[in-house]
């Protein structure tokens, strides 16, 4: 009973990366709906705990500066878009294929609910491609460097990021000069220069920068920064720009959490005015 889990178990205890996604339409449901933000803790799957327990516990300034050095080079790929969603799609996890969406669904129906309520071109383009960072993991990275909501490392860990307790573990817990208030960072020196930590939205806005507007950037960089966008921890690092930049951010969110219907978008229907929105923001190839 008591064996030890496998490595490659240890860095994938969530079944799909999709699970990480449910756990925060739990957490933080629909406001028409019952709010269960309060005890979340409670009956969280033990695989998606896990999953915390490891990303509080190996995300340090110097994890993050690391892997910085080791992707923000863009030089393992040149890819479009729609072949980084293809990619994306080749990923296989233990989900199981009848009941979840596949990556390039979920992105679709983002895309498809921004599309439905009237909104710009380059936001609909934001929820097509907010994921794709996620190919980390067909680069070999563990779901815990991957997803999960993102926090500033080199200073203190707010008690509004999830699971705190877990934070605890984290060898950074113990260096008081990364615990301070701002910790190496300046008062309200601008999101722009914190270390976040390392995952999909990190990775994807590097990939994007040079050709989306400043408001697509925020939604992708910032998306999974629920401490910020929805808990409002983190201003002592902000400035006038990211307060603006939250609202788009939390203009994003819905689309991101809420947008997952029963029905499969129909892929090959919606490719090609897919395929013109790329083209008119992205060269054909992009370097990942
Ligand atoms: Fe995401
Ligand atoms: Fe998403």
């Amino acid at each position: 009973m008591s064996q030890p889990m496998p490595a490659e178990r240890e860095s994938a205890p969530l079944a799909s990366l999709d699970e990480w996604e449910d756990f925060l339409q739990e957490r933080y449901p629909k406001p028409r709906e019952k709010s269960s933000f309060r005890d979340y803790g409670a009956n969280v799957r033990p695989g998606v705990r896990e999953f915390y327990r490891l990303n509080h516990r190996h995300q340090t300034l110097d994890f993050v500066r690391s892997k910085e050095r080791e992707f923000l080079s863009l030089d393992r790929r040149k890819m479009g878009i729609w072949e980084a969603m293809e990619y994306l799609n080749t990923l296989v996890d233990d989900s199981d294929p009848d009941t979840t969406l596949t990556q390039i669904e979920h992105l679709l129906q983002s895309a498809e609910a921004i599309r439905a309520d009237g909104h710009p071109r380059w936001f609909i383009l934001v929820g097509l491609i907010h994921d794709l960072g996620k190919i980390l993991c067909l680069f070999g990275e563990p779901q815990w460097a991957v997803v999960g909501d993102t926090f500033p490392v080199g200073c203190q860990y707010s008690d509004r990021v999830v699971f705190p307790e877990f934070f605890r573990e984290n060898p950074d817990f113990q260096v008081e000069s990364l615990q301070t208030e701002t910790g190496i960072y300046e008062p309200n020196c601008g999101l722009d220069q914190v270390h976040m930590s390392w995952g999909h939205d990190e990775y994807l806005y590097h990939v994007v920068k040079d050709y989306l507007p400043g408001e697509a950037l925020a939604m992708i960089r910032y998306h999974s920064f629920y401490a910020a966008h929805r808990e409002g921890a983190y201003t002592q690092l902000m400035n006038d720009d990211d307060h603006r930049r939250m609202e788009w951010v939390r203009a994003f969110n819905p689309y991101d959490l809420y947008s997952k219907g029963h029905a499969a978008p129909d892929v090959q229907t919606l490719r090609p005015f897919y395929e013109e929105l790329i083209a008119e923001y992205f060269p054909e190839k992009l370097a990942w």
